[in-house]
């Protein structure tokens, strides 16, 4: 057994310490909302690629208040995230740009480093911080719609470019059997569980021109955000999504390939998913859930990504999880043993961690 020892402080310095801290948590916080407005209005799209705009100049070009952006202007530049020209000039005379590289966080959305989604979906997650008190409260659950748009879009747009630009390209190449069968005929036909916005069903009929791909996802406004998005991408005649729950044992079909991304910690029933994955893969067929990498065992004082798990946990995917009931209360903080139990229950008797490297994903293939 071991155990993790936290350095050994007096109170005072404790207390100083975490206060200090406390501090920084709330400046972290503001960065987030304040990236949140700058995103909804169009403030960093406007900014980006420009030598930089006034107050006046923003304002007009996002049809929005004068005072505001110059206040929003002038906490970007104080929290560093924007550059100021001037900065000894009256208010409405310097001029505020966004550095390249930090653009490319901002405002390129098919870079793998576009983060502001991750603000958008931070935001989204305490959307209904009533509703999510009274389920602390009574053991109840918060359904996923009840998070709104910002959560909804920012769940999608943040995995959109490894959808896009690494599922077909590097992770399934990696597998493959898998690989070989989407590329051949008879075209291979993939189930994608939980399929959101619909972007993992993109990637995969992009990547493989012959598949046709169906997702079901249990949540409407992601249905309909998903069907918009493969129209756009003119895939209509492949890729079809359907409002389905993963868990009903009456979904049924064959399957070359059954994914679950990201999803699988979300569904209030997982071992029930997991065999209607198994029933839709049958003999041949294979199934692969990508789920959050999280540490093998419960560690106090953890890595930041699995601190990023939590917070996500402790504000959305367990009370997510726990809309309908009974429920696993699994959360985001799936690990592999309970991803292996899980499949065991569902009637799996392998389950291998596939040598897919992702700092964030990890990638599980189950058979038998
Ligand atoms: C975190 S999102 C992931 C969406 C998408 N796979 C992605 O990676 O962006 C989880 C998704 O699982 C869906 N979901 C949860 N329970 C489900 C169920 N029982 N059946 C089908 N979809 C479900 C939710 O509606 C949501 O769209």
């Amino acid at each position: 057994m071991s155990i993790l020892h936290q350095p050994i402080l007096s109170i005072d310095q404790d207390r100083d310490n975490f206060a200090s801290r406390l501090f920084e948590d709330a400046l972290g916080a503001f960065n987030i909302f304040s990236i949140h407005i700058g995103h909804q209005l169009g403030f960093y799209r406007a900014l980006a690629g420009t030598g930089g705009l006034t107050t006046h100049d923003l304002a007009i070009r996002t049809g929005t208040h004068e005072r505001y952006v110059r206040e929003w202007l002038e906490q970007q530049a104080a929290t560093c995230i924007l550059d100021v020209e001037n900065h000894t000039n009256s208010g409405t005379e310097r001029r505020y740009s966004l550095s390249p590289g930090k653009a490319e966080v901002l405002v390129d959305q098919d870079s793998l480093n576009y983060l502001t989604p991750l603000a958008q979906s931070v935001v989204g997650s305490i959307k209904p911080m009533d509703a999510l008190l009274q389920a602390y409260r009574n053991g109840g659950g918060v359904r996923f719609s009840e998070y709104g748009v910002d959560l909804r879009e920012g769940q999608a747009s943040m995995n959109r470019p490894m959808f896009l630009q690494q599922l077909g390209q590097e992770w399934l190449p990696q597998v493959s059997d898998v690989h070989t069968r989407l590329q051949a005929d008879p075209p291979a036909r993939v189930a994608d569980i939980g399929c959101g916005g619909g972007w993992s069903c993109i990637g995969i009929a992009n990547s493989y021109p012959r598949v046709r791909v169906d997702g079901y996802d249990l949540d409407e406004a992601s249905v309909e955000l998903a069907q918009s998005n493969i129209q756009a991408a003119g895939l209509g005649e492949r890729v079809s999504v359907s409002l389905r729950d993963a868990s009903n044992p009456e979904l049924k079909g064959h399957y070359d390939l059954v994914v679950a991304f990201e999803c699988l910690h979300d569904i209030s029933d997982p071992v029930g998913a997991l065999r209607t994955m198994r029933g839709l893969a049958g003999e041949h067929g294979t199934v692969i859930i990508m789920d959050e990498r999280a540490l093998e065992e419960f560690q106090p004082c953890a890595e930041s990504l699995e601190k990023l798990f939590y917070g996500f946990s402790i504000l959305h995917c367990l009370p997510v999880g726990m809309a309908d009931q009974p429920s696993a209360a699994t959360g985001t903080v799936m690990r592999p043993g309970t991803m292996e139990r899980y499949a065991t229950e569902a009637g799996f008797n392998r389950v291998e961690i596939l040598p897919i490297d992702h700092f964030f994903f990890r990638f599980y293939r189950l058979a038998g």
